[in-house]
């Protein structure tokens, strides 16, 4: 996932690229502010987290008046966003510039008082709005948290102009919409709230098609509660005097203690989660969980923990819908063929998920002539070896007799004399490096070769472990940039032939063979 990472990252800086339309409008990626370049999952998903953090769920009046309804909630500090939504009567989320200003409010909301029931004292960020004023106002504008009937969505195709667009369009109705996605998030923390009374510093994380890229309006919220900031972290014991650890409960399975965990905090969302309903308690599967639907939301939910893994492959998903628009849309377009087939239910049981069905994509897309997705090996060789394969290919690139065209990709003979030519790609008669002498080529020539040399060699492929008192010895990458051992690189004179080191000859030899060795492969 990393490697994937890195390389969606190096595509898109490189490329150049906007978040595409299709990509952004689904799920976490809007309003993520691209101007230091793009975020990463785990990026995306803590801005998410914080934005939830900042939100309120009030259960509102219809009647109520939009402009009345901030004003009132504005005396406790600047409301950053909020949208109405429908479900068993109209809801609001509100987001406050800062966390103080939610404390305020929670301060001056009052419990309710009722008669004939009996209220458990929990308190929370879902709260009612009471309108006491006479008056009409017009209908809350409400977003639509659910998608189009199937009905409508075939009518809906049938009206554009070629598949493509047909595909577009589906994918446009089907995906999540940034206030779907916060409300999604808004729910996890809400839930966080409930499980702090056991595990203050635990965080619930949405995992699955809420945050794959490949949700679609209505699916179920998939979550994880992670407790590593307690369990997985630990302070180094110093190796003399005194120190203190924590004294803690031993069972005899990670299960065991997953399930115990799950099973209190299902009770407690049983008990006191407000909105929270037909809490299932499902200790036994695989993945023990904790099902329940929230209705403010209208979620079904699961909840799990220790649960690492799921969050891997949220990543990768995401990652691989993010490497290319059509994923996406062709995942979008085969799930919901599939589904109108009853290939894939909403209900569990032997068919098809919706998760296999999308690996059964990315793999369709693996197995193109070209590919138009790599493969997990691919990358992850490709994010080790691609700087070094950059060095090599330039430490042996035939400089003198070629040109570099990037309009085809290809090299091509030199049309004029020139230490180094690289094709303007919308002047192609000029050379863009034009300004380049020989001495200076020849230091990038040797510098690529050095820096192949030593990322080859195993004390800089890997960490090495504590230098001095506070410092750690530079190990790959940070290797390259230490100064130089290649003569003339700061210097301007031409470097003469015999100035190259043996290292650099043997280094050469050994690209040499492992080129012809190559090639031999390949044919
Ligand atoms: N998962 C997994 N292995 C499985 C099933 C699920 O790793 N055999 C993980 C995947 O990361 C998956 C997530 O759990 O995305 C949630 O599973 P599920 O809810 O079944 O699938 P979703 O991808 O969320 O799709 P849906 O919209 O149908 O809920
Ligand atoms: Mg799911």
């Amino acid at each position: 996932v990393n490697c994937l990472n890195s390389v969606q990252r190096t595509f898109r800086r490189s490329a150049g690229t906007e978040r595409g339309a299709v990509q952004t409008e689904g799920t976490l990626g809007e309003d993520s502010g691209e101007k230091d370049g793009p975020k990463s999952f785990y990026e995306l998903m803590a801005d998410r987290q914080e934005q939830a953090e900042k939100s309120v769920l009030i259960s509102c009046q219809s009647r109520t008046s939009e402009k009345k309804f901030l004003n009132f909630l504005s005396k406790h500090g600047d409301i950053k966003k909020h949208f109405f939504y429908e479900s068993y009567g109209v809801y609001a989320v509100v987001e406050f510039a800062c966390r103080d200003n939610v404390v305020s409010l929670l301060e001056s909301a009052a419990i309710p008082s009722v008669s004939h029931e009996s209220m458990v004292p929990f308190k929370s960020r879902l709260l009612s709005l009471r309108n006491h004023s006479s008056g009409e106002s017009p209908s809350l504008p409400c977003q639509p948290q659910t998608t189009v009937p199937i009905n409508e969505l075939i009518q809906r195709l049938s009206r554009e102009e070629s598949v493509d667009e047909q595909i577009s369009s589906l994918t446009e109705a089907y995906q999540l919409r940034e206030e779907n996605s916060r409300l999604r998030f808004l729910v996890c923390s809400l839930l966080k709230d409930i499980a702090a009374a056991y595990f203050p510093e635990c965080t619930i994380k949405p995992f699955g098609s809420s945050v794959n890229g490949f949700g679609k309006l209505g699916c179920d919220l998939d979550m994880f509660l992670d407790l590593d900031t307690i369990s997985g972290k630990n302070l180094k014991t110093p190796k003399s005097g005194l120190s203190l650890e924590y004294q803690m409960k031993r069972t005899n399975s990670e299960r065991h203690v997953t399930q115990s965990i799950l099973s209190v905090i299902g009770e407690c969302v049983d008990h006191f989660g407000p909105g929270c309903v037909g809490v299932q308690k499902i200790l036994n599967a695989r993945c023990p969980l904790v099902r329940f639907a929230h209705q403010p939301s209208g979620f079904q939910c699961d909840l799990t923990a220790n649960n690492r893994v799921a969050m891997k492959s949220t990543e990768l998903l995401y990652l691989y819908g993010e490497l290319d628009p059509r994923v996406r849309s062709l995942v979008f377009t085969i799930r919901c063929w599939a589904r109108t087939h009853g290939i894939t239910s909403s209900i569990p049981g032997a068919w098809i998920s919706n998760f296999s069905l999308t690996v059964m994509v990315l793999f369709f897309l693996q197995k193109r002539s070209p590919p138009i997705i790599p493969t997990l090996d691919c990358l992850r060789d490709l994010a080790e070896q691609l700087l070094t394969d950059f060095f090599e290919f330039y430490a042996t690139f035939p400089f003198s007799r070629m040109s570099l065209n990037i309009r085809k990709g290809k090299e091509q003979n030199k049309p004029e004399v020139a230490p180094l030519h690289i094709q303007n790609p919308f002047e192609t008669s000029l050379n863009v490096s034009k300004n380049v002498n020989s001495s200076q080529l020849d230091r990038f020539v040797a510098l690529c070769q050095e820096s192949a040399w030593l990322l080859q060699q195993s004390e800089t492929r890997t960490p090495t472990g504590v230098g001095g008192k506070h410092t750690t010895k530079p190990w790959g990458l940070a290797t390259l940039l230490l100064p130089s051992q290649v003569a003339g690189v700061k210097g301007r004179k031409k470097r003469k032939p015999h100035h190259a080191s043996e290292r650099i000859k043997s280094l050469l030899e050994s690209l040499k063979s492992k080129n012809d060795g190559k090639k031999n492969s390949d044919s």
